[in-house]
């Protein structure tokens, strides 16, 4: 039997990451945070080449040096690593989601994602989050869920997470931010974000996390028999 994979898209700061989780929990399957692939790939690439105006220059050489291992456990937090190294946490900030963002748009660094991507699915089912799981990466995924919430909302979010970290930032520019990064994962000529035809569309604006994970089991429970 083929396993079950959930796949779970949309915009920066939608809350897909916490909802993909809270199913792959719910289900004991496993969870990919695809978007911490190319977080990590464009550091590591940054850190080879330390000029941020270029760094794919170096792929070429550098793709067989880069070995990328996500890693989740129930009940724990995910980690990522690259080439042994942790790099859960440097991952997470403003200036590695736009390099990664950057190195989006090339086919070389998707192709390379893509395979650990495939490779990251067994029997025992997948929630994968991002970008292009539905349309392209998990393309035969059993239900395709799309986030999406207004751009302020969004913004609201991030700066009340940035808070609970100590960390100050002001709304204007994190709309700003959020609008940049929504447009250069849009218009991408490779993969763009874009709802999958057969995925189902969820406003998360009004809802809290626990409502729109409860409407996504639901859901999961109606299509898929034995869950
Ligand atoms: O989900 P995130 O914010 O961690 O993703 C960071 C960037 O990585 C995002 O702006 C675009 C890219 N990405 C992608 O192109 N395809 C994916 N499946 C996931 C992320």
């Amino acid at each position: 039997m083929k396993p079950i994979i959930i796949t779970v898209d949309g915009p920066s700061g939608v809350g897909k990451g916490t909802i993909a989780m809270m199913i792959a929990e719910k289900l004991s399957y496993k969870y990919l945070d695809s978007g911490s692939l190319y977080r990590s790939l464009a550091l590591k690439l940054y850190e080879k080449n330390n000029n941020p105006e270029n760094i794919l220059e170096n792929l070429d050489e550098s793709i067989n040096d880069i070995s990328i291992d996500f890693r989740y456990k129930k009940g724990e937090k995910a980690q990522v690593f690259v080439n042994g190294n942790d790099y859960t946490n440097k991952i997470r900030t403003e200036k590695v989601a736009i390099m990664a963002s950057s190195i989006a748009k090339d086919k070389r660094a998707r192709d390379m994602l893509e395979k650990y991507q495939r490779s990251y699915l067994t029997d025992e089912g997948l929630v994968a989050d991002g970008r292009d799981m539905g349309t392209k990466v998990f393309a035969e995924a059993n239900i395709k869920f799309y986030l999406t919430a207004s751009v302020e909302k969004r913004a609201e979010r991030r700066l009340n997470q940035l808070k609970d970290q100590g960390i100050s930032a002001n709304l204007p520019t994190l709309i700003q931010k959020l609008l940049l990064r929504d447009k250069a994962d849009t218009d991408r000529l490779i993969s763009p974000l874009i709802p999958a035809k057969d995925a189902i569309i969820i406003d998360t604006s009004e809802f809290s996390a626990e409502e729109v994970f409860n409407k996504t089991i639901n859901i999961i429970r109606d299509n898929i028999k034995n869950i």
